[in-house]
């Protein structure tokens, strides 16, 4: 990594040759042009300007965060395009590159800044956005536990069609069941079932994407070996557009067990977590239990490959501090337990159809989310003042997610996610409130900010680490020198998500398949121009 002293000076300085750019604040000429562009490439009825009435519905429909509407509709896309097949896709990329607007791409709009469809560059660069919800077809091989799914597709989508087309097959991905494929495989994946399988990137056998040319590559081959790497894990928005996953399925049994234990402090809350800090990533890879901490209170939930009374007594015999009892489970299909995590009881109400193949959803309070990996057990003294932390303006939670299991079998290096051997667990600290509309209103609660600054010593270092999908534009945003963002400004966020070599290798990667950096956003990786 001796080059990065080379880096630095070219960024500082700016005075390499630049990369072909595109201008970074387009004229009308330019967005007529781009418009017309695309009206001989798609059907009219796919492309939605601001002037339709159905472009604000369009734009907010699967924006997650309500934290996040008011500036996306302060800045609007030139058009949302939502295609219907490859073609288009490839149309938008080659008329954005002819006519200098660029593009976001969004699969599930869950994404914790809102990267996939608004730019926070204040009367910035003209963008597009394609919006991928109608391609969503999932093809299941129940012979050979395989499944091509389109990105456009929720996991939920996902886990229902595995399910019925395959029933004894699952597939790992995230806990909440409205997340897009499109995103959450592209920065790797985490859910309960990730210490037995992996990640949702580690399962994916193959893949079609379109490239900064607008190039369709159909398959890893075309891609090349790189590419393919890089986008397992690299992050959204970085290297192309991804259109299709191929998934390798994996077993379930036909039952799963769910348990839910809550104690307070007064319970034992603070010592149940400090053990379940080295406990957890070392328990039978089929059996996780992740912790929420809210208002001074944890709560513990399971996902376990197996029937109740087998964890009952797991549990028994290496925590009987909690005192889990057949009480406290419940058993169920995995399709059904996909549904119940997020759900709760409504799944009793209502068809399953009904709950996860719904992509529209009720727009929550603001959020702000941020993340941590941790390696060395916290001690209880810390735990107990993180117990007590001030809840500030608004209601904090914390989501700990243990490792351990296959995630501290696979090498740091074999996919761009590196959170591998020695992670006990992740952080997610939760920050929600809601939006009053008076003045200031819409300044992140200190809650969070502030305990994330207490955290420093406890947690990963050097750099301190982050997860890519939980998303943070607090750690920095990128520069553009010379119309291509600058490495060393990229690496404050960058080797927090990949660590220091998967980061080099990426901007590598990048370097090779987008030197111009059509592809880019406020946490984009950069290409490495030297
Ligand atoms: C309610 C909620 C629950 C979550 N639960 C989990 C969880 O359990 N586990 C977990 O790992 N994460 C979880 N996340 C985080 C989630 O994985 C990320 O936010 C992820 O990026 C969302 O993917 P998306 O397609 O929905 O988002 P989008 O906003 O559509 O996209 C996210 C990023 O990926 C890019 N992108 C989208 N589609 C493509 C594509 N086809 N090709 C290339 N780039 C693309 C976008 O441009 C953007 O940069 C959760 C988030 C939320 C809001
Ligand atoms: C994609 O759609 C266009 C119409 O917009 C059509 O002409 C083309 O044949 C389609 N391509 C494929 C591969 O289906
Ligand atoms: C923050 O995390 C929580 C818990 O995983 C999730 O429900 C919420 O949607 C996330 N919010 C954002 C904006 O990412
Ligand atoms: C639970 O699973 C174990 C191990 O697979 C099995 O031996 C046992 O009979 C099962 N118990 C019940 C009640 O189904
Ligand atoms: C889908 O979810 C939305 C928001 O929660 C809800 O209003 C709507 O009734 C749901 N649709 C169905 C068919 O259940």
């Amino acid at each position: 990594m001796a080059n990065i002293a080379l880096v630095l000076t070219v960024c500082l300085l700016g005075f390499y040759a630049p990369a072909p750019s595109l201008a970074s604040s387009s004229n009308n000429n330019n967005d007529d042009d781009f418009l017309q562009c695309l009206s001989t490439n798609i059907p009219s009825q796919l492309v939605l300007t601001p002037t339709s009435p159905s472009f604000t519905p369009l734009l907010v429909s699967s924006i997650r965060n309500a934290r996040l509407v008011a500036p996306a509709k302060a800045n609007p896309p030139l058009c949302i395009v939502t295609p219907t097949n490859a073609s288009h896709v490839q149309a938008v990329v080659r008329c954005g590159r002819r006519h200098s607007v660029r593009v976001r791409v969004r699969s599930g709009g869950h994404d914790n800044e809102g990267l996939s469809y608004r730019s926070t560059t204040p009367n910035g660069e003209k963008f597009a956005v394609i919006d991928l919800a109608k391609l969503h077809a999932i093809h299941v091989n129940p012979h050979k536990a395989t499944a091509w799914v389109e990105t456009g597709a929720t996991t939920g989508e996902l886990y229902y069609r595995v399910a019925t087309a395959a029933p004894g097959l699952g597939f790992p991905a995230s806990v909440c069941p409205t997340v897009g494929v499109g995103g959450i495989i592209s920065g790797g994946g985490i859910g309960l079932m990730m210490r037995k399988y992996g990640l949702s990137a580690d399962n994916v056998l193959d893949a079609s994407m379109v490239d900064a040319k607008g190039n369709l590559l159909a398959n890893k081959k075309a891609m090349g070996d790189d590419l393919f790497w890089a986008i397992r894990g690299g992050g959204g928005g970085n290297f192309g557009i991804v259109l299709s996953w191929k998934l390798r399925l994996v077993p379930v049994p036909p039952k799963v067990t769910f348990f839910k234990v809550a104690k307070t402090m007064e319970q034992g809350a603070v010592d149940a977590v400090t053990k379940w800090q080295t406990l957890a990533p070392a328990l039978p890879d089929d059996l996780s239990v992740r912790v929420v901490i809210q208002k001074s209170k944890a709560t513990f939930q399971s996902l376990y490959l197996g029937n109740c009374s087998t964890v009952v007594a797991t549990m028994h015999s290496r925590f009987p501090e909690l005192g889990v009892t057949t009480a406290d489970c419940k058993e169920m299909s995995w399709l059904q337990y996909t549904a119940y995590i997020y759900f709760g009881d409504a799944i009793n109400s209502k068809p399953l159809e009904a709950l996860l193949l719904n992509r529209s959803m009720t727009l929550g309070p603001f959020v702000k989310n941020k993340s941590d990996y941790v390696k060395k057990a916290l001690t209880k003294e810390t735990l107990e003042k993180i117990f007590l932390w001030p809840n500030g303006a608004g209601s904090g939670q914390l989501i700990l997610e243990p490792h351990g299991g296959v995630m501290g079998r696979i090498a740091a290096d074999e996919t761009p996610f590196p959170h591998r051997r020695g992670v006990l667990y992740n952080i997610q600290y939760v920050e929600l409130w809601n939006f009053n509309g008076a003045p200031g209103g819409e300044v992140t609660p200190n809650w969070i900010g502030s305990l994330y600054d207490f955290m420093t010593p406890y947690v990963s270092k050097n750099p301190r680490r982050a997860y890519v999908n939980y998303r943070d534009l607090d750690m920095g945003v990128n520069k553009v020198v010379d119309g291509v963002t600058c490495y060393v400004t990229a690496r404050m966020w960058g080797e927090r998500y990949f660590g220091p070599a998967n980061f080099w290798r990426l901007s590598n990667v990048k370097r090779k398949v987008d030197a111009s950096d059509y592809f880019r956003n406020e946490q984009s990786v950069p290409p490495l121009s030297i």
